[in-house]
């Protein structure tokens, strides 16, 4: 039976719920976390798949499937694979700030050095836009010394300012979604509880 078509509670106002309704509606919520927070972000970036790419090689949606399979051919652990697979999908919705909206997404389940990384990795990709008319390409110069700056100027060079490539090998996004199934499955109890799990890994 699908979600649709399980019994709902019939409240107009909270302050009408019964007892009965809580139940039934945390039953589904357990049913549920099954496949949060995972499902919802493939969700978001599938709905991206056919994106206007504003006149780039490739869109959003491939560039994300690009920067992972770098990442995970790399050979680096399940939290970069994700990480690298939603680090742009919030260019999606927002003008100058995807990175730091990117942070805001993922931060519950990444570690500190992580969300930093994801954060910042916009001030670092700068270094490498070639001839843009406006760009300071140093803008990372702003964090040298910084304990994570080698970290995510890798990041940079190695897997994200390279995926613009159309004729790369990209994998599919059905290929990472046992990974991040992983990644999110140990963590969800907590963060479906409003607690945040980010705080026992920082
Ligand atoms: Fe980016
Ligand atoms: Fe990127």
């Amino acid at each position: 039976m699908t979600g649709e078509l399980r019994e709902r509670a019939r409240f107009r106002r909270l302050e009408e719920a019964s007892a009965q309704d809580w139940q039934l509606m945390e039953a589904a919520e357990r049913r549920a976390r099954e496949r949060w927070p995972g499902e919802g972000l493939l969700k978001l970036l599938a709905a991206f798949e056919h994106a206007d790419a504003c006149g780039a090689p490739i869109n959003v949606y491939q560039h994300c499937l690009q920067t992972a399979t770098r990442v995970l051919e790399a050979g680096s652990d399940d939290e970069l694979v994700v990480l690298a697979l939603f680090h742009d999908v919030t260019e999606c919705f927002s003008d100058a700030h995807h990175g730091e909206l990117a942070a805001q997404l993922l931060g519950p389940w990444l570690s500190a050095p992580r969300r930093w990384l994801l954060e910042r990795h916009v001030e670092f990709q700068a270094l490498h836009f070639a001839n843009h008319p406006r760009r300071d390409r140093h803008e990372r110069e702003q964090f040298r010394g910084h304990p994570l700056f080698e970290q995510t100027a890798q990041f940079c060079e190695r897997f994200d300012q390279c995926s613009f490539d159309a004729d790369y090998p990209t994998l599919a996004l059905a290929e990472f979604e046992p990974i991040v199934r992983r990644f999110f499955a140990p963590q969800r109890t907590l963060s479906s509880t409003g607690a945040s799990p980010s705080s026992s890994k920082r």
